[in-house]
C-alpha cells in the first residue's frame, strides 16, 4: 500500500512550479510519470485523489484533473468509476511461449485492436529475402499495423511473409495468426531478438509517446513445423507497458 504523503513528498521534492517548462499541468504530468517510473508509486497502487493534490500542492484541482486526464490518456493511470485513479498493469509477456499480440492481449483481460498503416504486395528486399530464406525478387506480403490494447497504443508492428503462405494482406482481419492457420501455416516456433532503442520522431507519434522514450525492437522470424520461415516482424513496443519474462534453470549437470 502506498502512503498518500510520500507520494506528495515526492512531488514536493520535485518543485514543479519552478521547475521545468510549459504550462502547470503538464509539468505535474511529467512529475507523476517520473514518481511512477521511479517506483514511488507502483502498478495498481491508487493515486492521492484530486483535491488532496490540488490542496497539498497548492495548486488548482482543474491542473491536477489536466495532468491525471493526460496520463490516462497515455496509458500510464487507469480510472475505476467510483474507486479512483490507479497505476496501469504492465503487460507481461513469458519469453519462451510462441504467442501472438492477440491472445497476449486476450489472456490478460484487455481488448486487442489493429489500426493498419499499410497492406501491399511487392518483392521481397535483400534484407526480406535473407530473413525469410527466400530467393531475391520471390514475392511477399507486408502489414504494418498499430497494435493496441484497450483503444491504447501498444506497438508498431511490421511484418513481411511469404505470398505463398499468406497470398494476400488482405487475408488478415483482426489477427495475422489467425489467418495463417486459415491457411494451414501458422508458425510452430521462432527465434526472437531483442534489444532496447529510443523511439525517434515519426515511430514516437504513432505511438503517441515522447521523441527519444524508451522502446523496445523486437524481430521476430518464425517457422512452420517444417522448418520453414513464415513470418518475419520486426516490432516497437512501448518501454513503459511491457514487461518480458523469462523463466530460467540452473543446468542440470
Ligand atoms: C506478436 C509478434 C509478431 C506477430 C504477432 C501476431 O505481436 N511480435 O511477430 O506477427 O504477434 O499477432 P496477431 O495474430 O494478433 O496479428
Amino acid at each position: 500500500m502506498i502512503n498518500a504523503a510520500d507520494v506528495i513528498a515526492s512531488l514536493r521534492a520535485r518543485d514543479i512550479e519552478n521547475t521545468g517548462h510549459g504550462p502547470l499541468y503538464r509539468r505535474l504530468q511529467v512529475a507523476l510519470k517520473a514518481i511512477i517510473d521511479d517506483g514511488v508509486l507502483k502498478v495498481q497502487d491508487a493515486l492521492p485523489s484530486e483535491r488532496d493534490l490540488a490542496t497539498e500542492l497548492n495548486i488548482s484541482r482543474v491542473t491536477v484533473r489536466n495532468a491525471v486526464r493526460a496520463l490516462v490518456e497515455d496509458g500510464v493511470l487507469v480510472q475505476r468509476h467510483g474507486a479512483g485513479t490507479f497505476v496501469a498493469p504492465r503487460v507481461e509477456q513469458a519469453l519462451s511461449r510462441l504467442t501472438s499480440f492477440t491472445e497476449d492481449m486476450t489472456t490478460r483481460g484487455l481488448q486487442p485492436g489493429a489500426i493498419w498503416l499499410e497492406k501491399s504486395v511487392g518483392h521481397a528486399s535483400p534484407e526480406e529475402a535473407m530473413a525469410l530464406n527466400l530467393s531475391p525478387g520471390t514475392e511477399v506480403s507486408r502489414l504494418r499495423r498499430l497494435r493496441t490494447a484497450n483503444d491504447k497504443p501498444m506497438a508498431l508492428e511490421f511484418a513481411v511473409l511469404p505470398r505463398a503462405f499468406l497470398p494476400s494482406p488482405e487475408d488478415v482481419d483482426k489477427s495475422l495468426y489467425d489467418a495463417l492457420a486459415r491457411h494451414g501455416k501458422k508458425p510452430d516456433r521462432a527465434l526472437q531478438r531483442l534489444r532496447a532503442e529510443l523511439f525517434d520522431a515519426e515511430t514516437a507519434k504513432i505511438l503517441g509517446v515522447p521523441e527519444g522514450s524508451a522502446a523496445l525492437y523486437i524481430e521476430r522470424r518464425s517457422f512452420l513445423a517444417n522448418g520453414t520461415p513464415v513470418e518475419f516482424t520486426r516490432s516497437y513496443y512501448r518501454g513503459d507497458s511491457y514487461d518480458f519474462i523469462a523463466e530460467m534453470q540452473v543446468d542440470a549437470r
